[in-house]
């Protein structure tokens, strides 16, 4: 692996006025933070991130691409129009996705395609619901929905990045324990060596109630290459603490 990756998913929060103060106040602590760091912000503040970022190490994201080109598809977002603000990652599949607007793993594949081919590297989302996680079935879950990416995306597979989110986990306040994360974490590393050469390009993210306090025991399973953080990412001091552990 190479740099851990922190990601903020500011999700459907900001202003033009709170972006500013979030964004330089980040930009400002980067400089003592060797982790790669990237905020995916909603659509109609890219142009406006795209500049506060400009010059400094912290990446522009989106939250989500259209499967298609281009063409008559009312409200959808391409991933070229995404590449033509400097997106350079873009979440896809996150399980809020999944759930409000039945996005299908065929979907979530193809979305991953779209950014590939448009040169964004896709942030693919992959976690059990909490049903899902006491019948036992997390592992074949968590599988099944990379699964599909994979053979959607054959050898490219190599560069995604791939983010275990247990449903259950996200906004809630309970975080999985660190030997829940390391163990899904293991099994999406072995599928993803399974399927490419170059697993070592691969990193995997944490996310789920990832924040200031509970970082750094996450961070420091051997197979979580970093997080993927919703609610401690729109305050500047949480994100750079999480930022400063993933650069111990
Ligand atoms: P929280 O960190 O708010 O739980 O959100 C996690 C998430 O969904 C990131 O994509």
């Amino acid at each position: 692996m190479s740099q851990p990756l922190i990601v903020g998913n500011w999700k459907m929060n900001g202003s033009l006025a709170a972006n500013v103060e979030l964004v330089q106040a980040v930009v400002a602590g980067l400089p003592r933070v060797t982790a790669r760091a990237a905020v995916c912000v909603p659509t109609p503040y890219l142009a406006q991130v795209q500049a506060l970022v400009a010059g400094s190490a912290l990446c522009l994201g989106a939250q989500d691409v259209s499967v298609q080109q281009s063409g008559a598809y009312t409200g959808e977002v391409s991933a070229d129009m995404l590449r033509e603000f400097g997106v350079r990652y873009c979440i896809v599949g996150h399980s809020e996705r999944r759930q409000y607007h039945r996005e299908s793993e065929v979907e979530v594949a193809l979305k991953a395609k779209r950014a590939l081919s448009a040169g964004i590297t896709p942030i693919v989302c992959v976690g059990e619901s909490l049903a899902q996680r006491q019948a036992g079935e997390t592992e074949a879950v968590v599988k099944r929905q990379l699964a599909a990416v994979i053979h959607e995306n054959g050898h490219c597979i190599s560069e995604i990045v791939v983010a275990y989110e247990p449903v259950w986990a996200i906004g809630t306040g309970q975080t999985a324990t660190p030997d829940q994360a390391q163990q899904v974490h293991a099994v999406l590393r072995s599928q993803i060596r399974a399927a490419t050469a170059h697993p070592e390009r691969v990193a995997l993210l944490y996310g789920g109630s990832m924040n200031a306090a509970n970082a750094d025991e996450l961070l420091a399973q051997p197979d979580v290459d970093g997080g993927l953080i919703g609610g401690a990412a729109l305050k500047a001091a949480d994100f750079l603490t999480i930022l400063r552990a993933a650069s111990r």
